[in-house]
């Protein structure tokens, strides 16, 4: 009950622009209907790679909306049946501590620390702690610092650099989300690149032994391009020993195909260990979450809007999709990217970041935010200031 009418209210004031003080005042000047461009992510065949990021699903034709939505026809998230049957498994799943999280992007995802114009400060570990997030989500690119031959070494020094990061999060008490990203190589060529993933994991794994336990692993950002579902899977089943064998106990977080998209979750094969986590990415839509991103070939064009009818199906029918896939499974679900590229006026993005956010809490998600200073930033490291709007998307009523 309270859920229904929290997500009532929720959902009215984003798509009926009704008594929501700061995000209403900011949007007045626009229409409540925005055209909207619908985004395909099943393929995992349609991407291509510009300046060393891989680009997200493609847009399908542009498609006009008519009308608003009502607020009560999205309250409903939980009544989509999962695609396929999923495996039952009497594992009693614990709960995952981590609530607000930051994703510390564009700075250890890139070829190099800094090649993308951010670098991780100590200062920004205890601005992030301050503002009232538990976690940070590290996206590391270990391909790039791992040699390729056998016993393809992690360069000292980045692995260095990586473990003080986690360090200084922990001197602030912040947990930390280890991640692989941007393995593409991987995701071309799993066969011939399995036995490096393996080594970057067993080394990972030597690493942070004895960490404390919030401290989490996870396994492979964003699976895509030529690998299958059924590789991943595989992939899953040989690294989950490896790290066992050193964290009998902490969490690992793991994604469907399709860039960690949320309908792939029941094609997962979820292993019987009661400290698993499920992860998906929500950028939904692209047209809206991505416009201008240079690195998508052809760059989505700016001026799209976010609030009409097809968007208002889009999130509900997300959070079904999740939510299903909850029910059934019980597993504890981290959304482990989501977020508007900064070349959106800043209101729009913030209307978007908080009914998401809202949604994901009313649903009993944790999330992470994408990302802290980078291309999609919530934070302007020249002014030290948190950008408007941030801290009531993320920590608001
Ligand atoms: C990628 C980033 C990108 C973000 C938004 C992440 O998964 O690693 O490079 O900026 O998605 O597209």
């Amino acid at each position: 009950m309270f859920k229904t009418l929290f997500l009532s209210s929720v959902l009215a004031c984003a798509f009926l622009a009704a008594s929501c003080s700061q995000t209403e005042q900011a949007l007045t000047d626009e229409p409540e209907v925005a055209p909207v461009e619908q985004t395909v992510t099943e393929s995992n065949t349609e991407t291509s790679v510009t300046s060393n990021k891989i680009q997200h699903p493609a847009p399908a034709p542009k498609q006009v909306i008519e009308a608003p939505v009502s607020a009560q026809t999205l309250t409903q998230f939980s009544e989509k049946p999962p695609k396929t049957q999923l495996r039952q498994t009497s594992v009693v799943r614990t709960p995952f501590p981590v609530k607000r999280c930051m994703n510390l992007g564009n700075a250890l995802e890139a070829p190099n620390e800094g090649d993308w114009g951010y670098r991780i400060r100590k200062r920004d570990l205890q601005i992030i702690k301050q503002a009232g997030f538990d976690t940070i989500r590290l996206p590391v690119r270990w391909d790039n610092h791992t040699a390729n031959r056998a016993p393809y070494q992690i360069d000292a020094s980045f692995m260095a650099r990586v473990q003080d990061v986690v360090r200084q999060a922990q001197a602030v008490d912040l947990g930390v989300i280890v991640d692989v990203h941007h393995f593409e190589k991987l995701m071309r060529q799993p066969k011939r690149q399995e036995a490096r993933f393996l080594a970057i994991w067993t080394q990972i794994s030597k690493a942070f032994k004895g960490a404390p336990a919030n401290v989490y692993f996870e396994v492979l950002n964003e699976p895509t391009l030529e690998i299958k579902m059924s590789q991943v899977n595989a992939l899953y089943a040989k690294v989950i020993p490896i790290i066992r064998a050193n964290h009998p106990k902490r969490k690992i977080i793991l994604g469907g195909n399709s860039w960690n998209s949320v309908e792939r979750l029941d094609e997962v094969r979820w292993p019987d260990d009661p400290n698993i986590i499920a992860t998906f990415h929500d950028y939904g839509p692209h047209a809206f979450t991505h416009q201008g991103a240079e690195w998508s070939e052809p760059a989505m064009p700016l001026g799209r809007l976010w609030g009409g009818r097809e968007d208002a199906d889009e999130l509900k029918s997300t959070y079904q999709i999740a939510n299903a896939f909850l029910k059934k499974t019980g597993l504890p679900i981290l959304v482990g990217e989501f977020g508007v590229i900064d070349k959106v006026p800043q209101a729009q993005r913030m209307n978007w970041t908080k009914i998401r956010r809202q949604t994901m809490e009313a649903n009993n998600m944790a999330w992470c935010v994408w990302d802290f200073s980078g291309a999609f930033k919530s934070y302007d490291a020249g002014t030290e200031q948190w950008l408007p709007g941030v801290q009531d998307a993320l920590f608001g009523p």
